[in-house]
């Protein structure tokens, strides 16, 4: 099987352009951070605080999340609900980091996230892809960009989606996320000795794509 894997901070545009190869290369996307969000959600639901690593893992053994793919889309479930548009608001987004500092959760998800790497061909984006969840996959591009490039991108997202966030508020929750998904003691944001480095602070989505996809085409043929 052949894995592709990309990690990086938030907004380096991970998801966007892993979700465009995967398509382009016939692979499964799969989106880890969309799973850690998933249980950041429940804990949100459930009046937890994503931060109480106990009361999160309380809730790990009622947790029911899987994946669908419809129309080569990754959709997510808690049990029987789509919670792929719930899970992405920037509230969800803090909750997931939070979620993400805590080892059973980690714990929890790897599992899942291996087998889904020995059953088919995948590009997976995280955290920890190509440190932890899969340590020998065939490619590891850490893609990065400034947290000024970054808070841009999605302070633009927002206002596409109507959401009047200023920009200063989302250039700190940038530098907040960055901070917490570093400096946990769990399986931290660090670039894989093997990965390729790709730094897309200058470059457009058509660009971004094209490095990437030199990366991939130097290991497989
Ligand atoms: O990629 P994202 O923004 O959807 O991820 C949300 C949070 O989930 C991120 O801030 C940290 C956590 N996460 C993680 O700890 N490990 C991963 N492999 C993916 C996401």
């Amino acid at each position: 099987m052949v894995s592709v894997a990309i990690d990086g901070p938030a907004g380096a545009g991970k998801s966007t352009l892993a979700r465009r190869l995967a398509a382009e290369m016939g692979y499964i996307y799969v989106d880890t951070g969309a799973m850690f969000r998933t249980i950041g959600l429940y804990a949100l639901r459930a009046g937890k605080d994503p931060k109480d690593n106990a009361a999160v893992n309380a809730l790990l053994p009622e947790i029911e999340l899987h994946f669908a793919f419809i129309d080569g889309e990754q959709h997510i479930y808690l049990k029987e609900e789509d919670v792929s548009t719930a899970i992405r608001t920037e509230q969800v987004g803090m909750a997931a980091s939070a979620v993400g500092a805590n080892p059973a959760v980690r714990a929890f998800l790897l599992e899942m996230q291996q087998d889904m790497a020995r059953k088919q061909d995948v590009l997976m984006d995280g955290r920890d892809i190509g440190t932890v969840v899969l340590p020998n996959a065939t490619v590891k591009i850490f893609l990065t960009a400034t947290p000024e490039a970054r808070a841009t991108r999605r302070w633009k997202e927002y206002r596409e989606k109507g959401i009047d966030t200023p920009y200063e508020e989302v250039l700190a929750d940038v530098k907040q996320r960055d901070y917490q998904d570093t400096h946990r003691a769990a399986a931290p944001l660090k670039q894989a000795d093997d990965a390729v480095l790709l730094d897309t602070s200058e470059l457009d989505f058509e660009q971004s794509l094209a490095a990437m996809k030199k990366i991939i085409a130097q290991k497989v043929g």
